[in-house]
């Protein structure tokens, strides 16, 4: 069984991506991950952030024990994750781990921004979720505040505004909904009803 889960910055899908994974007894890939580690890497290296050759050589190179890195989860890293992603080599690098973890034996649970379209169009469920900019700006700072960085919620709300817009209209794997995808608004539900309702959809479709 696999189970995408596509959304925005901050939407709630790596939280609810997790429950369901649980709720199931699947593992789970973050996919935002490893577009994170690759820009980190890229840095880390020397390079500009968008040299395309340094990131193909991060993506190609990235080791899954990288992604336990919590710097990885600042909205720093998200936002240069953003860049590296739009470049197309990077995406089909990338492309290779994320099918290997979907088809392991059993299914998986993959949260990201273009599981449902490009990296598992056959998923048995696919999930789109959304909430409004403002709730996912104010979601983020809280999260933020709590791991002690000194962020404002008008600086989080302009790094979600450019990321969106980026992930929205770059050429290659664009974010958008699969058209088999089920929409989840989370703007008014809290992580309960959230969960609550995903497992309704999935159990309509598995
Ligand atoms: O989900 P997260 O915020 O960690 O993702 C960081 C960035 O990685 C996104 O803004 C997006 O540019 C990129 N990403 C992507 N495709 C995915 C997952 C993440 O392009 N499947």
């Amino acid at each position: 069984m696999i189970i995408a889960i596509d959304g925005p910055a901050a939407s709630g899908k790596g939280t609810l991506a997790k429950r369901i994974a649980e709720h199931w007894g699947l593992p789970c890939l973050d996919t935002g991950l490893l577009y994170r580690a690759v820009a980190r890497d890229v840095v880390l290296l020397g390079f500009r952030i968008d040299d395309p050759w340094a990131a193909l050589i991060a993506a190609r190179s990235l080791h899954p024990a990288e992604l336990l890195d919590p710097d990885l989860r600042t909205p720093q890293a998200g936002d240069a994750a953003s860049i590296v992603a739009r470049i197309p080599q990077v995406r089909t690098a990338l492309l290779v781990y994320q099918r290997a973890f979907a088809t392991q034996p059993g299914g998986a649970v993959l949260d990201g921004r273009d599981i449902g379209t490009v990296v598992c169009p056959d998923a048995d469920a696919k999930i789109y979720v959304t909430a409004r900019t403002e709730v996912r700006a104010k979601r983020r700072f809280l999260e933020c505040q709590g791991r002690g960085e000194g962020v404002t919620i008008e600086g989080i709300l302009a790094d979600i505004r450019r990321r969106d817009e980026r992930d929205a209209s770059r050429g290659s794997a664009p974010m958008r909904p699969a058209d088999d995808a089920d929409l989840l608004d989370t703007s008014d539900l809290d992580i309960e009803a959230a969960f609550d309702a995903a497992v309704g959809l999935i159990k309509r479709k598995i």
